[in-house]
């Protein structure tokens, strides 16, 4: 006679976004379909033993063998990258298929499916990124895309490869309008940042530390006004991603106090480093945590911190952007210390993400463990349409879990499952690590070793955006 469960969970410690309860979880093909106590045996059995159960991670921002321009290229490739995610607790990942200038969102999407199939170790969705929004791409592409489950597309303010002008912006939020769908907005202001580069570069200042003069609070405040000011115009939410301090913040509640449905997200990179961390001196070792925008100091951090807590913040994303230091196709373009403009912008984080939050936001008191599963699980899920499937523990939901261990340890990058030489994060003291992660039921992580495949996870049809502020 063949056991009701695959897999039951037993003694588990269940944090959902809303509750927190004792629990066996009974599993079948990759589905919770129990919940209780004392449930009878499974096929298998994991003991959590009292530990703390949260659902898999959620990671709405990352990026993953992304098509840059050469000589830069992405370390992780959708089998490191998503193995990495695993090893962190991370089961779903929303990287990007990012469109070439004259060519359609349709081959960005096809490029994507075919680098990402028989590579994923955990589930999928693709965000689009928007550079060209010809006439056709707003009228026809998008709606299509839009409809077989692509309901979220980046825009950029930045980056002259990638930016868009203001009637794009607005071209292309008001396709997210017509159709339910989302927009991510990059918001820093370019012409201000090339203004600023241009004259620490003719003034020498040309070592990595001078990429914070370059992006300085106010670029990104003025471009998160603007960014505001025409989603107030179409009538449509946005989300502001990687938001790094208090001006962003402001802007942010300004427009909610008037109503508006503005949605922000956060990225550790904002709590955990500094600008000192691209350096106090000329070292290229700064290079390491050039990021956009970049890191701030600790009272914005503090203010981060505060918008995690109270709700300004829906989400807290890695924006893994995966450039190894020691390479010719990373952080030293051609073997060269270049100028900090031609240092390529992104960090690692994939798999400290969960770990880092755990931590110094639960275990330090400073949010709540359920508002640690909404804002990296639940809230995620219901942004890129993915709940209630995924992002909670609940009957129906896939059987994507963590089991949480709790013990003290130093981060190095040796512990670590991507292909990136380095992490911004090498020596802190870190006190939770997953025990074990579950993908659909299946093991992907036993606290020694990545047991995955690549080739299981799966591409996830996204439904449209149910979160609102
Ligand atoms: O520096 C960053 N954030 N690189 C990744 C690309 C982006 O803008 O998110
Ligand atoms: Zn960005
Ligand atoms: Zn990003």
């Amino acid at each position: 006679m063949p056991k009701a469960f695959d897999l039951v969970v037993r003694n588990a410690h269940v944090a959902t976004a809303s509750d927190t309860f004792r629990s066996d979880i009974g599993i079948k093909d990759g589905v919770v379909v129990h919940l209780g106590l004392s449930l009878p045996e499974g096929e298998r059995e994991l003991d959590a033993n009292g530990r703390v159960v949260t659902p898999g991670g959620v990671d709405g921002h990352c990026h993953l063998d992304q098509v840059i321009p050469p000589p830069a290229r992405m370390a992780d490739d959708f089998f490191s990258g998503t193995k990495s995610a695993a090893c962190g607790g991370t089961t779903t990942v929303i990287p990007f298929a990012a469109q070439q200038k004259g060519a359609s969102l349709r081959a960005a999407v096809e490029e994507y499916h075919r680098r990402a199939e028989g590579r994923a170790t955990v589930d999928y969705g693709f965000h689009l990124i928007v550079v060209d929004p010809t006439a056709d791409v707003v009228a026809k592409e998008l709606p299509q895309l839009i409809e077989e489950g692509y309901t979220s597309f980046k825009i950029y303010m930045t980056y002259d490869d990638l930016k868009l002008n203001d009637r794009q912006m607005l071209d292309v939020l008001a396709a997210a309008r017509r159709h339910g769908a989302m927009t991510l907005v990059h918001a820093e202001n370019s012409e201000c940042i090339g203004w600023l580069t241009e004259s620490l570069v003719n003034n020498g200042l040309t070592a990595p530390r001078y990429h914070a003069n370059a992006r300085p609070m106010l670029v990104e405040r003025e471009a998160t006004h603007r960014a505001i000011s025409f989603a107030e115009l179409v009538d449509v939410p946005i989300l502001i991603v990687h938001v790094s301090g208090r001006e962003a913040v402001e802007q942010i509640q300004w427009a909610r106090n008037r109503g508006m449905n503005i949605l922000a997200e956060t990225c550790p990179q904002y709590l955990f480093l500094t600008a000192e961390d691209l350096g106090i001196d000329d070292s290229y070792q700064g290079a390491k945590c050039v990021c956009s925008p970049p890191p701030r100091d600790s009272a914005n951090q503090s203010v981060i911190w505060r918008g995690l807590a109270d709700g300004t913040f829906s989400i807290l994303s890695s924006d893994h952007a995966p450039f190894s230091f020691d390479d010719e196709a990373g952080k030293h373009p051609n073997g060269e210390q270049v100028a900090f403009p031609y240092i390529p912008n992104g960090i690692p984080g994939l798999e400290t993400r969960l770990p880092l939050l755990y931590t110094e936001g639960v275990l330090e008191g400073r949010i709540s463990l359920n508002r640690f599963v909404e804002l990296t699980a639940t809230n995620p899920a219901k942004l890129y349409g993915l709940h209630p499937r995924k992002g909670t523990i609940a009957i129906g939901a896939d059987a994507d879990l963590v089991i949480w261990d709790e013990v003290e340890r130093t981060l190095t990058n040796d512990m670590l499952h991507h292909a990136v030489d380095y992490t911004p994060y090498e020596g802190r003291r870190i006190r939770a690590w997953p025990a074990f992660t579950l993908c659909r039921g299946r093991v992907v992580w036993d606290g020694k070793e990545f047991t995955g495949t690549a080739g299981e996870g799966k591409f996830l049809r996204r439904g449209l955006p149910t979160l609102r502020r």
